[in-house]
């Protein structure tokens, strides 16, 4: 059986181009939206996925900066700059991009993010006004998963989801937005890691599988149940002589062997990724609406 694909590249598009008409609309009043990117260090990654986030902001109309600062900047500094951010009306969205270098601690970073500002969801007021039911912002990867899911037909309502790994990111947010009582999502949802006993049991146990654990090809045939849909949410780079940089992205999820048992599964590169970036520029589009008075 090969799986039905379901890619994110001409959804996240389409999502970009519905967005590109709200920020039209918010030029009749004269206001253009502004994201502000604030990247510690120079990790590979970020440096990448930050590039990603500028280009795509540039094509909608959304103002984009980088503040790319050196690595051993300390926490005051932050704290200005966010603060200085905060009272800026020009800007309306912010993003302390992860990891930060291991003498910053992420949570005191973002928790110095202006809440109505926080166009990721990760300052603990947005995590838990989500927890509660009553979410400010969508968090970006979590929002993309199921509106890829639900612009392929793939409906979550009353079904077993299971995530397969909790961080912060992804995992968390994930299981909080599944089980929101709202039209298409309603799910019944579990939440696994590695210390969790009969690990395959659990996740033949879903209907969908989230992998989200950040290590390549965890998850094997025998862990999916014939016929479930699969959401691949890792970026793992692994070594490849073909490859001019050397490496290439693999996601959680072993491809070649989980598509001929999933009946439908997400590729990585060009499945979640894409569909991420399109929910954060969604999320600045609303934050530039509710400060201005939108
Ligand atoms: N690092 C990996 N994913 C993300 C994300 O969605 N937002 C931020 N700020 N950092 C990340």
């Amino acid at each position: 059986m090969g799986a039905r694909l379901l890619e994110g590249k001409p959804v996240a598009a389409q999502i970009r181009n519905e967005i590109r008409q709200g920020v039209l609309g918010l030029s009749e009043r004269g206001v253009r939206p502004a994201l502000t990117m604030i990247r510690v260090g120079e990790d590979p990654g970020s440096v990448v996925y930050m590039r990603a986030k500028a280009k795509a902001c540039e094509e909608v109309g959304i103002r984009s900066a980088i503040l790319a600062l050196p690595r051993e900047t300390d926490e005051q500094t932050l704290k200005s700059l966010l603060k200085g951010i905060s009272q800026d009306d020009t800007i309306h969205g912010v993003i302390v991009q992860l990891p930060l270098p291991g003498h910053l601690d992420p949570l005191r970073i973002l928790e110095l993010v202006d809440p109505r500002k926080d166009v990721d969801g990760f300052h603990p007021l947005n995590v838990g006004r989500l927890a509660m039911g009553d979410p400010l912002f969508l968090p970006a990867t979590p929002s993309g998963i199921c509106e890829l899911l639900a612009r392929n037909s793939v409906a979550l309502e009353g079904t077993h989801v299971v995530i397969l790994g909790r961080s912060n990111i992804v995992g968390k947010p994930l299981a909080s937005y599944l089980s929101l009582k709202r039209t298409g999502l309603n799910a019944t949802v579990t939440l696994c890691h590695s210390f969790s006993r009969g690990l395959a049991d659990i996740t033949r146990s879903g209907d969908v599988l989230v992998a989200a654990v950040g290590s390549a090809g965890f998850v094997t045939a025998s862990m999916v149940s014939p016929g479930a849909v699969v959401v691949d949410v890792g970026t793992n780079r692994v070594p490849d002589q073909n490859a001019a940089s050397g490496t290439k992205l693999v996601g959680d999820v072993r491809f070649d062997e989980v598509k001929e048992v999933a009946s439908a599964i997400t590729p990585v590169p060009g499945g979640v990724g894409p569909m991420t970036v399109a929910m954060l520029l969604r999320n600045t589009l609303q934050a530039c609406g509710a400060l201005t008075g939108g």
